[in-house]
């Protein structure tokens, strides 16, 4: 799949079939977050790939019921748990770039998944602590996101999106591309 498909193509995928992935797209998937970019090249990422049913309903326990994806964790096949060593990144004035390393690898994930026809849904609503003892993650470690990862059961329509004029200046603040 071209990229700039992969890209307008994507969604946030929140119905799966029962159907298994299979361990070549898996690695496939997990190798594309293996090589994103990170702070330093440090890496302060880790995944945990879970397929135990028992564990994917302490995880979907950790999101609220108004969370859209609650009921995608445990029909999913699989869930990644993405987390990060904070230290283990910058924090230049202040900001903490373990949060855009994990999110880069994350997202480079999900486009791989994508193009293998696969479906995935960043999950940020949930409760770390939950979902920290759902999965035995140790500090200094913060849990980030989950992701469900299957095949799509429907592929809903695009969201929209804010036109560039919107959010891209030219040279200063609010003055317009031309
Ligand atoms: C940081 C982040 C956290 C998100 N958390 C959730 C979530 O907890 N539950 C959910 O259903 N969707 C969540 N989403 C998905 C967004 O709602 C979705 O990306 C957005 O509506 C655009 O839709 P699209 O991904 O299909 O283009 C999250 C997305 C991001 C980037």
């Amino acid at each position: 799949m071209d990229l700039y498909e992969t890209l307008t193509g994507r969604r946030s995928i929140r119905r799966y079939t029962e159907d298994p992935v299979s361990d070549e797209a898996l690695l496939k998937v997990l190798e594309a977050a293996r090589i994103a970019p990170s702070w330093e090249n440090r890496q302060c990422w880790r995944f945990i790939i879970v397929r135990e049913r028992s564990v994917k309903e302490k995880l979907a326990a950790s999101l609220p019921e108004r969370n859209p994806c609650r009921r995608a964790i445990t029909a999913a096949p699989i869930v990644i748990v993405l987390c990060a060593d904070p230290a283990a990144s910058g924090q230049p004035d202040g900001k903490e770039y373990y949060l855009l390393d994990a999110g880069l690898a994350m997202q480079q994930l999900m486009l791989a998944a994508h193009a293998e026809g696969l479906g995935t849904c960043w999950v940020a609503w949930f409760k770390e602590a939950v979902a920290r003892e759902a999965c035995n993650v140790p500090a200094p470690y913060r849990v980030v996101a989950l992701t469900p990862l299957g095949v799509p059961a429907r592929r809903p329509s695009p969201r929209p999106r804010k036109a560039l004029s919107e959010i891209v200046f030219a040279e200063e603040w609010d003055r317009p591309l031309p």
